[in-house]
C-alpha cells in the first residue's frame, strides 16, 4: 500500500524510479484461473489488414501530415488476411483458446450501393469465412468487433470536416443496426461473442477533441458528445440485432450470442490530490469517460447534457429501449489519466484540463509514454463491477519495442485480475493488446505491441519472449507472487517519436 502511494504521483517529468503496483498487505500468493477462462490477444482489421481505402481511415491515411512518417496500412505491415494460418499457428502454439479481431464493415460493403442492394463483397465474406474456419480448427473462440473506429467511407469522409461525419449521422445509426443484422446472420453460427462498438467515448475525443483521428476536428465538443450519444444508441440497436440475428450456439454453453460493448476505461486521478478543483475535474472526466456510456447501456440512464445527473429536459431514467443491452463489458484498460482544473487546455463541457501521455508521475512508461499502472486495473474493475456484468479484458498491453517490459506488465496486470477474481469479480477473459505489431492510428508503426514482432517491410513474424511467459500463465491457469516479483523491474523505454 505504502508502496503503491509513493509511485503515484511523483515530481514533473521524472522517470527515474520504475515503479510496480506492490501487493497490499492482503494480496494472495497465487491466484487461480478458472478452466474455461478466455486466454487470448486481440487485433483489429484497419490495423492488421490491407485493402481498407474505402473507409474513414483510408482516406485519412492518406492526408498529408495525419499520420507520423506518413505510414500506410497498404505498405508493409501484418497483412493478416494473407496470413491467416500462420497467425492462428501462433495462437495455438502460445495456447491462447480465444482471439479477437474486427470484421471490418466497409470489406463486405465497400459502396452504399453494395450496401444497399445487400450485395456482399465475396472476397471479403470469403477471408472471414477462411479466417472463422481456422481458428473453429484450431479450436480458438473468436470474439468478434463490428466496429473499430473505421467507418465505410460512405458514411465518414475526413475530407468534408464541416459536414456532419459518420457517428454523428443518423443514418449511421440505421445502417450499423443493419449492418449488425446481416453479420450476426451470416456468422453467428461460428460466434458467440460480439463486441458492438470499440472504445466510443475514445473516438470522439480524438475526432472532435484532439484531432488525431477523422474528422480531425479540435475542442469540438459539442459534435464529440453528438457522437458519443448515437454510438449509445448505435449499440443498443446493434445488441437488438444481433439477438435477432444470431440463434446459433456455437461453443454449446447454453447460449447464441454474448453481446457487449468494448469500452477504454482509465484509472482517473486528480493533478493535485488535495485541491477540490482538481477533485472535482477528475470526477467530470471519469464520469464522463468512464461511466456515461455504461449507463446508458444497462440502466437506460440517459444523460443528455453529460452533467452528471437526471434533471434536465431531455434527461430520462430507465429508457427501455437502451436499458439492459450488455451481456458483458468488456474493457480496455491501459493506463492512467490525470485531470486538474487548470494547467492546459481545459476541455468545454466537461470543464477540465485532461493529460493521457507523459504523465507527471515516477511510474514506469511505455514506449508510448503511457503510465504502466498494474492497480489501476483493480480501479477500473471494481468500478464496473457496479453494473453487475460479466467483465472480459478485452485489451491491455503496451508498446515496447524491446520486450523488455512486456513480461513484467503482463504479469502484473494478470495478478491484478486474479486477485479481482478474488474479490467476487466475474472476469471472464482477457485478450492482450496485440498479437502482432501493427499500424497503430495517427502514430503509425512506430509503436511496437505485439507479443510478436513484424517485419514492416516482410511481413514476417518473430515471437517475442514475453509470449512465452503468457503461454506459460496460460499452461498453469495460475500466477503466484513470486512468479511477479521474479521479472526483471522495468526498464527505460525507448520511445519512438
Ligand atoms: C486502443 C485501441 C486499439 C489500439 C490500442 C493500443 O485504444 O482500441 O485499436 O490502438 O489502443
Amino acid at each position: 500500500m505504502i508502496r503503491r502511494a509513493a509511485c503515484a504521483l511523483g515530481a514533473v517529468g521524472t522517470l527515474a524510479v520504475a515503479c510496480s503496483s506492490e501487493p497490499t498487505p492482503t494480496a494472495p500468493a497465487e491466484v487461480t484461473f478458472p478452466r474455461a477462462f478466455l486466454w487470448g490477444s486481440a487485433t483489429a482489421a484497419f490495423q492488421v489488414e490491407k485493402g481498407l481505402a474505402a473507409t474513414d481511415w483510408g482516406i485519412w491515411v492518406r492526408t498529408p501530415g495525419k499520420i507520423k512518417g506518413g505510414e500506410d496500412p497498404d505498405r508493409g505491415g501484418a497483412d493478416a488476411l494473407a496470413n491467416i494460418d500462420a497467425d492462428v499457428a501462433l495462437l495455438t502454439a502460445s495456447r491462447q483458446n480465444a482471439y479477437r479481431f474486427s470484421i471490418d464493415w466497409a470489406r463486405i460493403y465497400p459502396t452504399r450501393d453494395a450496401f444497399d442492394r445487400d450485395q456482399p463483397d465475396p472476397a471479403g465474406v470469403a477471408a472471414y469465412d477462411k479466417l472463422l474456419a481456422a481458428l473453429r480448427a484450431a479450436n480458438i473462440t473468436p470474439m468478434v468487433t463490428l466496429q473499430h473506429f473505421t467507418l465505410p467511407d460512405w458514411l465518414s469522409d475526413p475530407r468534408k470536416p464541416e459536414a456532419p461525419q459518420g457517428w454523428e449521422r443518423q443514418e449511421t445509426v440505421d445502417a450499423f443496426a443493419i449492418w449488425c443484422r446481416r453479420a450476426s446472420e451470416r456468422w453467428g453460427g461460428q460466434v458467440d461473442w460480439w463486441a458492438t462498438i470499440n472504445e466510443p467515448m475514445v473516438s470522439p475525443l480524438a475526432g472532435y477533441i484532439q484531432g488525431s483521428f477523422p474528422p480531425g476536428l479540435v475542442l469540438e465538443v459539442g459534435r464529440a458528445l453528438a457522437v458519443g450519444k448515437n454510438e449509445a444508441i448505435g449499440h443498443a440497436r446493434c445488441y437488438d440485432a444481433i439477438k435477432e440475428g444470431d440463434k446459433v450456439d456455437a461453443d454449446g454453453d447454453g447460449r447464441a450470442s454474448w453481446v457487449g460493448i468494448v469500452k477504454h476505461q482509465r484509472a482517473v486521478e486528480p493533478a493535485d490530490p488535495s485541491d477540490p478543483a482538481d477533485q472535482a475535474a477528475a470526477e467530470r472526466v471519469r464520469y464522463v469517460n468512464n461511466l456515461w456510456f455504461l449507463n446508458v447501456i444497462t440502466r437506460g440512464d440517459w444523460d443528455d447534457d453529460f452533467d452528471g445527473k437526471l434533471d434536465g429536459p431531455l434527461d430520462r431514467r430507465a429508457d427501455p429501449a437502451l436499458a439492459k443491452r450488455s451481456d458483458y463489458l468488456g474493457i480496455n484498460y491501459y493506463s492512467a489519466l490525470i485531470a486538474g482544473g487548470t494547467g492546459g487546455v481545459r476541455v468545454p463541457v466537461i470543464d477540465a484540463v485532461i493529460r493521457l501521455d507523459n504523465l507527471p508521475t515516477s511510474r514506469a512508461k511505455t514506449d508510448f509514454r503511457w503510465d504502466i499502472h498494474p492497480s489501476g486495473l483493480a480501479t477500473v474493475l471494481d468500478e464496473a463491477r457496479a453494473y453487475g456484468l460479466p467483465i472480459v479484458i478485452t485489451e491491455n498491453g503496451l508498446a515496447d519495442s524491446k520486450d523488455a517490459n512486456r513480461s513484467r506488465f503482463l504479469l502484473e496486470h494478470l495478478f491484478e485480475v486474479g486477485r479481482a477474481m478474488e474479490r467476487g469479480i466475474d472476469v471472464r477473459g482477457y485478450f492482450h493488446w496485440s498479437l502482432l505489431d501493427n499500424f497503430e492510428w495517427s502514430s503509425g508503426y512506430c509503436p511496437r505491441f505485439g507479443f510478436h514482432a513484424v517485419d514492416p517491410a516482410t511481413g514476417a513474424r518473430t515471437a517475442r519472449p514475453s509470449v512465452r511467459v503468457y503461454e506459460g500463465i496460460i499452461s498453469k491457469g495460475r500466477l503466484s507472487r513470486a512468479d511477479v516479483d521474479a521479472a526483471p523491474p522495468y526498464a527505460e523505454p525507448s520511445f519512438c517519436d
